[in-house]
């Protein structure tokens, strides 16, 4: 038990006073208890309500002084030695008079073997008291501390529901495993719970519940949104090549692959034109690779709080790191770090904060990051090795067009063969997979007055009176497409 020896060298440096800021009482008092009896020091507990215990077995004559006055009195005047935790004292704190009978317990406690601990869910002591203070974290649990909770918690099941199995799928119980890291014992024990009572199973279907419940445990600001509507790399048309190599690397992301001296994969950056598919496909890599897509928020980290961005920043990066495995998305990030000097350099230093942690990140966060203008993209982003890979997202090909009609028309309880595709993608192009979407849309709309059901020769005259955008942008795809040649990689 880490925790325990660390408390047990705290205590043997004979510091007087100790801060505890936990909401894990319990397991708390059950460290210090362990520490007491290794040091073989007598362990008092107080509370209010009812006042001071002996806990460890010694001398069982109780003392009961119940209040905070009368609690230090008693510790200053019977001089024994013993570990004094105080529980919720965070209360009594700001009371001149606590706090003098306090510094003279600390002044003494090196000489009597006299410790106090303060264990409260939040702590701050006085500034006069702080430098006779050491803080202790409780250190979170760890994997297999996870995996035993999660065991414990389907063993209670098994026992309220008279012994029927929990049907647990393996992959899914590590992933839940996972996703429990970064929470403290209780919290953790509640999301197992709710995993396993509502069905009696652990399956890939819990997950984003227990992710989406996680995350609004630890996300304090919203500056990482978290994002339930994935999609699945079926749901998007064309995209081959960037299909396979998130395929290539989905394993080795996921620690279940032999690592081989790979590298974790970092992420990727979609660029292309608008409506070609770039969110989509960033909600399709989580999807498809089972882990939880955390969105930044740009708009509020400019707005929202104003002047302390890279803090904000580096707090929503660290949150993402307790999350991971999971996807870490930054949809439109010209919008974010565009190189201009308006914003009195706000939006450098947060391209500062992200390209140092993406240099120095250990723990699997994928970054995709999107974008539609490549001339505000500061250079440092687009450097080699920044990233895994600069994808460009053209305008779908004629056969992309096709699968992308039929993926749109199943969607809608259409049955693409009742279609003339071919003909379809031959009258759509230069057209975006979203302008595709939207002519079906706004053919089932014609169809309502007529037949009840969209057909062809309907989705025909939609097409026809569409305009698709990159005739009017012909000159910036143009140019884009020739920035990209070099550059990037295609993702078709
Ligand atoms: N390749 C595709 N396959 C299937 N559907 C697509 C494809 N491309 C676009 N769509 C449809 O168009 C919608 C809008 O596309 P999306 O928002 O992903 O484009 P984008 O590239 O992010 O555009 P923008 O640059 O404007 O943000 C998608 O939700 C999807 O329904
Ligand atoms: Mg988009």
């Amino acid at each position: 038990m880490p925790d325990t020896s660390e408390i047990v060298r705290l205590i043997q440096s004979r510091i007087p006073l100790i801060v505890i800021e936990s909401k894990e009482e319990l397991q708390v008092l059950d460290i210090i208890s362990k520490a007491s009896t290794q040091l073989r020091m007598p362990f008092y507990r107080w509370t209010v309500t009812q006042g001071l215990y002996r806990l460890d077995g010694g001398n069982s004559r109780h003392q009961t002084p119940r209040e905070p006055e009368e609690v230090l009195h008693h510790i200053w005047s019977t001089k024994i030695s013993g570990l004094y935790t105080l529980v919720d004292f965070h209360h009594y704190l700001e009371e001149p008079k606590h706090m003098r009978m306090i510094k003279e317990i600390a002044l003494y406690g090196e000489k009597r073997r006299q410790t106090v601990i303060f264990l409260s869910h939040q702590c701050e002591l006085p500034d006069e008291l702080n430098h006779l203070a050491a803080y202790f974290q409780l250190s979170l649990p760890s994997e297999n501390k996870l995996m035993q909770t999660v065991a414990h918690v389907a063993g209670q099941w098994v026992k309220e529901e008279k012994h029927r199995k929990v049907h647990i799928d393996k992959e899914a119980l590590q992933m839940l495993v996972q996703n429990l890291k970064g929470l403290t014992l209780t919290e953790a024990k509640r999301l197992a719970r709710n995993a396993i009572y509502d069905d009696g199973a652990i399956s890939k279907n819990d997950l984003p519940e227990v992710a989406k419940a996680k995350h609004s445990l630890l996300n304090k600001d919203g500056v990482l949104s978290f994002e339930y509507d994935t999609a699945h790399l079926s749901d998007v048309g064309g995209l081959a090549h960037l299909k396979k190599w998130l395929e290539q690397r989905k394993s080795i992301f996921l620690g279940n692959g032999n690592q081989n001296g790979l590298d974790l994969p970092k992420g990727i950056l979609l660029l292309g034109i608008q409506g070609g598919g770039k969110s989509l496909a960033a909600k399709a890599v989580a999807g498809t690779w089972g882990v939880p897509l955390l969105r930044m928020d740009f708009g509020a980290l400019f707005n929202k709080y104003f002047g302390e961005t890279e803090r904000r920043t580096r707090e929503a990066l660290k949150m993402a790191e307790t999350m991971a495995p999971c996807v870490l998305w930054l949809d439109e990030i010209e919008k974010g770090i565009a190189t201009s000097d308006s914003d009195n350099g706000t939006s450098k230093r947060l391209l500062g904060t992200l390209l140092t942690w993406m240099a120095e990140r250990k723990s699997a966060v994928f970054i995709v990051a999107t974008a539609n203008d490549i001339q505000s993209l500061p250079p440092e982003l687009l450097r080699k090795g920044r990233l895994d890979e600069i994808f460009f997202v053209d305008l779908p090909d004629r056969e992309t067009r096709q699968l992308i009609f039929s993926i749109h028309l199943k969607k809608r309880a259409l049955n693409p063969a009742a279609f003339d595709l071919e003909q379809l993608a031959d009258l759509t192009e230069l057209f975006s997979g979203a302008e595709i979407e939207q002519a079906i849309v706004a053919g089932m709309y014609s169809a309502m007055g007529h037949a009840d059901q969209l057909t062809n020769d309907v989705l025909v005259s939609e097409i026809i009176a569409t305009q698709p955008l990159s005739v009017v942008m012909k000159e910036q795809i143009d140019y884009m497409r020739e920035w990209a040649r070099d550059r990037t990689v295609p993702a078709h």
